[in-house]
């Protein structure tokens, strides 16, 4: 069940945790990984750690934004790796710089970085692989997203938000599209992970674990974990979905 072997899988912004989780779980289903990171020291760490455990990855560094970089880099990794990408895993989404914050403080300059990387970082992948996919009659494409997509939230991520919330509707869309090739698009909405322990103050921590009945943060790996299953053979019948994953949370 769920196994992925020789297929070839492509996740982005996989240099660190939710990413990492994702790339090393779909190794250990089988699949050779292209572990993308912006930061080269990143992307090649995850993918010394996936090849240490004898498993197939390489890194790609490449901005997700910049369309001809997406391009020739992903041509690049299959060709090292010997295939073409099957599973498209959009996992990078939090943009580096100044963007959050209640949007009457923010600056129009603001606006762009997490709506570029959010929507344009998931178009440029999504355009490098996609026909390939429908010419074989196979593949996945799994958008990460967040519960900010579909719910107001009162803590500084309106920009975020939209960007999330604008590639979960062209995601509904490509299924729609892609369906009858054999291609599966879907979004997997996370609640909050682990990570966010390493910035947040525990006090904070504390009133989220409040909001989440399993009574913890999210686990890459078992959000990895979710990834191989709508990445598998089996998931055949389950697209264009939103999958909220997140700890039971009602207010996502
Ligand atoms: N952490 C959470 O609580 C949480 C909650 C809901 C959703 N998510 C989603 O999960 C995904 C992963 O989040 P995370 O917390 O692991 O993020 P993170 O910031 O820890 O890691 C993301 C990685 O993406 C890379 N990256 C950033 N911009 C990039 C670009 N333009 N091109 C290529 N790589 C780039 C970064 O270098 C970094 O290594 C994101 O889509 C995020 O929106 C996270």
């Amino acid at each position: 069940m769920f196994e992925l072997t020789d297929r070839v899988a492509l996740v982005t912004g996989a240099g660190q945790s939710v990413g990492a989780g994702i790339a090393t779980v779909l190794a250990r289903a089988g699949a050779k990984v292209i572990v993308n990171d912006l930061h080269e020291e990143r992307a090649q760490k995850v993918a010394a750690e996936i090849t240490g455990e004898g498993l197939s990855a390489v890194a790609s560094v490449f901005d997700v934004t910049d369309m001809d970089s997406v391009v020739g880099a992903i041509r690049a990794a299959e060709a090292e790796l010997g295939g073409a990408v099957d599973i498209l895993v959009n996992n990078a989404g939090i943009a580096q710089g100044n963007w959050s914050g209640p949007f009457r403080d923010l600056e129009p300059e603001q606006w762009r970085l997490p709506i570029d990387l959010n929507i344009y970082g998931s178009l440029n992948t999504t355009k490098a692989v996609i026909d390939g996919m429908c010419e074989r009659g196979w593949g996945r494409v799994i958008q990460i997203s967040s519960g900010s997509a579909r719910t107001g939230q009162n803590i500084g991520v309106s920009m975020y938000a939209t960007g999330k919330s604008g590639i979960e509707g062209f995601m509904r869309h490509l299924a729609a599209e892609v369906g009858q090739f054999g291609v599966t698009a879907n979004i997997l909405a996370l609640g909050h992970q682990e990570n966010l322990a390493e910035f947040m103050p525990p006090e904070r921590i504390q009133q989220l674990l409040r909001t989440i009945p399993i009574g913890r943060l999210g686990d890459p790996f078992e959000v990895g974990a979710a990834c191989a299953y709508l990445a598998s053979y089996e998931a055949a019948g389950l697209t264009g979905q939103t999958v909220d994953f997140n700890g039971g949370s009602q207010t996502r």
